[in-house]
């Protein structure tokens, strides 16, 4: 079993400002007690709102809650309509930032080029990137899941320190697994985690070791425990079954039953 079990709620554009509140309120309704859910060190519980709802986020959550943000531009300030820089996500107490979501990859257009320098940015304002990588269903029908990942976490990474890499979350989310219901089966993610974990040891071994590597894709309460048992999956990220208060909980209730 691994040390820290991530479980990472992504609720894309879901939540406003009220609803990201009421979440936090009913979240007070269920009486956890983080000691004995493990929150206090063996879990990390992270939300990550729609930049408009951090601030109340911010506000309204439990201490043993922590914040990500879905996205961030790679430059503090200027002329960038519409975007976000990381220092005004780090002003809300943004600890983790999700780059490089297929979602951002397809619907938005974002190469891996973008990815890199966000990456770097995020590093240098002290937050933890959680890069997500995945193979889509042609790539996969192809069998070409493994060289499709390596290069994009290759060029994601490309030009940072190695003693930086200890500082990065890696998740894996096969895009055809996202939003379908249509989960990786928990041996094919370790599969995968596995040879994420080979691709960053070679860039540095003691560090790239250090990498939490997440499965996400269609995770739920149900299935979520046999992902975090595999010894190469460190946790999952979860999109819609982390939107409402009660299925998140249970998300989080599940794995503090078998760390
Ligand atoms: P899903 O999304 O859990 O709704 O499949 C996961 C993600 O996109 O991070």
């Amino acid at each position: 079993m691994n040390m820290t079990v991530y479980i990472a709620g992504n609720w894309k554009m879901n939540n406003s400002p009220n609803e990201t509140e009421d979440f936090m309120t009913n979240l007070g309704q269920f009486n956890i007690d983080a000691k004995s859910y493990g929150l206090d060190n063996s879990i990390k519980a992270i939300v990550c709102p729609s930049s408009i709802a951090l601030e109340r986020a911010s506000d309204k959550k439990p201490a043993w809650l922590e914040l990500g943000a879905q996205d961030s531009y790679f430059e503090e300030s200027g002329a960038y309509t519409g975007e976000v820089s990381p220092s005004m996500l780090k002003d809300f107490g943004v600890k983790y930032v999700i780059v490089g979501h297929s979602e951002r990859r397809n619907i938005f257009g974002e190469v891996n080029e973008d990815i890199n320098k966000k990456v770097k940015k995020i590093l240098e304002l002290d937050m933890i990137p959680i890069l997500c990588v995945g193979e889509n269903d042609t790539e996969r029908e192809q069998g070409i899941t493994f060289p499709v990942i390596e290069i994009q976490i290759k060029k994601a990474l490309w030009g940072i320190d190695k003693n930086e890499l200890n500082r990065i979350i890696i998740a894996y989310e096969p895009v055809w697994a996202i939003g379908t219901g249509k989960a990786a089966t928990p041996e094919d993610a370790e599969e995968v985690g596995s040879y994420i974990k080979e691709v960053l040891a070679n860039i540095d071994q003691r560090n790239g070791e250090a990498v939490p590597v997440l499965y996400g894709g269609s995770v739920n309460p149900d299935n979520i425990a046999g992902f975090v048992n595999m010894g190469n999956i460190d946790g999952a990220l979860v999109g819609g079954k982390s939107v409402k208060s009660d299925s998140f909980v249970e998300l989080i209730k599940k794995v503090s039953e078998i760390i």
